[in-house]
């Protein structure tokens, strides 16, 4: 193997999600550079349905009142305890990027495809940014399906949101990643319909 496949996929091998971050996030043209992978996502039809919203500075208070806001109006009953617990979060990450989806469901191209589209435009983001030493994570929860705080990011229906990526420098560094076998999620088709150790209890 080469020196160069084998800094790749140390690094592919390394990623690990955390929220344990602390200032710096990248800014810049690191940032840049980081966000360019995105338009490296495998993309059918040449939709780029991916968006990148960036959060940092006051703006994050202002992103964890409206995340506040969206956990109110679905559920009026929400634990004020969690309320506290969630604004905190987003108002403390170094930053945050928002992956919006830019969706058109009336194209030849299916909306999952779409969809998955912007998957691996958010799996590349998350590889970027641990090659360039970054750490981060992908967040959802309910408010990620709330269309009023999607049209509150930019995103009105069809549009919706990916997900949130907490963004900064991992407290830990180099902390150990698990590395789960891949053997049970693998099979070599002769012809008949496989199975895999992954879905045998
Ligand atoms: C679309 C998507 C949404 C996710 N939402 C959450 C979430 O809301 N909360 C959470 O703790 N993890 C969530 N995760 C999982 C984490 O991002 C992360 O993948 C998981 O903690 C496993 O860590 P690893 O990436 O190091 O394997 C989500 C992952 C994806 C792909």
């Amino acid at each position: 193997m080469s020196k160069h496949a084998h800094t790749v996929l140390k690094s592919l091998l390394s990623r690990a999600s955390t929220d344990a971050l602390t200032e710096p996030a990248p800014k810049g043209e690191e940032l840049e550079t980081i966000l360019s992978a995105v338009m490296r996502a495998p993309d059918h039809g040449k939709l780029r349905p991916w968006r990148l919203v960036v959060v940092k500075g006051e703006a994050r208070a202002k992103l964890a009142d409206k995340i506040v806001a969206s956990m109110k109006r679905l559920n009026p009953d929400a634990d004020a305890k969690k309320i506290e617990k969630r604004h905190k979060r987003f108002s403390s990450m170094p930053m945050t990027i928002v992956l919006g989806m830019h969706l058109r469901p009336d194209d030849k191209i299916p909306l999952l495809e779409q969809e998955l589209a912007v998957g691996a435009a958010g799996m590349n983001l998350l590889n970027a940014l641990h090659a360039a030493g970054f750490g981060a994570v992908w967040v959802t929860g309910d408010v990620a399906y709330d269309p009023v705080l999607a049209e509150e990011l930019g995103f009105p229906a069809p549009h919706a949101l990916a997900g949130f990526f907490f963004v900064g420098t991992p407290e830990k560094k180099d902390h150990e990643v698990k590395r789960r076998p891949v053997a049970p999620y693998v099979a070599e088709w002769d012809g008949e319909p496989v199975s895999f150790k992954a879905d045998k209890d």
